[in-house]
């Protein structure tokens, strides 16, 4: 059975990749390298340089791989930039979403699983976010992404035996594979790792948050373990199983910049104080998400610690500069 995974060169999708060939499943990536590396993506699976609104490009990628299904990951994440950037933003992510869906319908394609975020909710104003939380999307990237969920919604109700679900990601760290790293220059764990790998005190935004050690409190889980729950979803879709429409792939905990700081200086060995700056504009204080619901249906584990995290991320981004991995 062969699944194409958009964006399959970029830091998730090469994760899912491998999760897809660990479950004897065949992946395909299609990636148009924007930020992905071709590097990313294991010798023996195809890659197919293309745009995803390259509606042709997609449609001739599903037919000639026999494709059975899609994993949608490929978009523009960067939820800050995309208030500067909304029609780049709805560009990649809506009308991407839209050319995947018009090649899917022409080659016959009936599965998508989408790669969806936590930004749907905007700041939620409960303890732990649930699925049914209202739907707050607060930038052009949130609300792409919730359209993105009702472009779904609406083919399934307009095409007979089409289906779909949409998996929410929180944050999404550490590295499954010393060959794959988190590329982006905004997420707190590679800003941390590469502060400390340039000789750079990492810095914290904000101290006076309502939280037990008053940093802002997230919700983070390892990429290895959100790449098993898509191959399972995968399965779920193909095997004809209920599911429901959208999932948080979250941990139910929280963890706070300071522990994340905490753990970088204890499995780096690197004793550092964190610097001290002012708080981001539009950083919510806590956003932590409830993943029962995965649990139940998708193989949602969280097998990684934060150690596992952290010590994951930094062995693979010194890996990705030629440093040695014992010291
Ligand atoms: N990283 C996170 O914590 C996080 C959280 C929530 C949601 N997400 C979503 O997960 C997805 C993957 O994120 P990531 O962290 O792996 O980012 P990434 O930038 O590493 O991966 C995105 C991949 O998509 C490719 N791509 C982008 N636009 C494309 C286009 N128009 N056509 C074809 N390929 C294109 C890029 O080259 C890259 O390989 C994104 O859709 C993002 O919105 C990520």
């Amino acid at each position: 059975m062969s699944w194409l995974v958009t964006g399959g060169a970029g830091y998730i999708g090469a994760h899912i990749v491998r999760a897809l060939q660990n479950a004897g499943l065949e992946p395909v990536a299609l990636d148009n390298l924007v930020t992905g590396l071709a590097r990313f993506v294991p010798a023996g699976v195809p890659l197919i340089e293309a745009d995803v609104n390259d509606t042709t490009a997609v449609t001739r990628a599903l037919t000639e791989h026999a494709v059975d299904g899609i994993i949608h990951v490929a978009g523009f994440k960067y939820a800050g930039v995309s208030v500067e950037r909304p029609l780049h933003t709805y560009r990649e992510n809506v009308t991407g979403m839209v050319s995947v869906l018009e090649a899917a319908q022409e080659a016959d394609v009936q599965k998508v699983v989408f790669s969806s975020s936590a930004s749907v909710y905007g700041t939620p104003d409960t303890e732990i976010v649930t699925e049914d939380a209202p739907l707050h999307p607060e930038s052009p990237y949130g609300e792409s992404k919730l359209i993105g969920e009702w472009l779904l919604a609406d083919q399934e109700r307009a095409t007979e035996g089409f289906r779909s679900v949409s998996l929410r990601y929180f944050n999404v760290v550490g590295s499954g594979t010393d060959e794959v790293w988190d590329v982006s220059p905004h997420n707190l764990f590679p800003i941390v790792i590469d502060a400390l790998l340039d000789g750079r005190t990492p810095r914290i935004n904000g101290i006076d948050y309502p939280t037990p050690d008053g940093t802002c409190v997230r919700d983070y889980v390892h990429v290895g373990d959100l790449a098993i729950s898509h191959v399972a979803a995968a399965q779920a879709l193909a095997a004809g199983k209920p599911l429901a429409r959208a999932y948080n792939l979250g941990s139910g905990t929280g963890l706070s910049v300071r522990q994340i700081m905490d753990a970088v200086a204890q499995v780096t060995g690197i004793g550092f104080t964190p610097e001290i700056a002012p708080r981001r504009p539009g950083d919510p204080a806590r956003i932590v998400a409830r993943g029962d619901l995965a649990a139940r249906d998708l193989d949602w584990v969280m097998r990684h610690d934060v150690a596992d995290m952290v010590a994951s991320a930094w062995r693979a981004r010194r890996a990705s500069l030629g440093l040695s991995l014992t010291s």
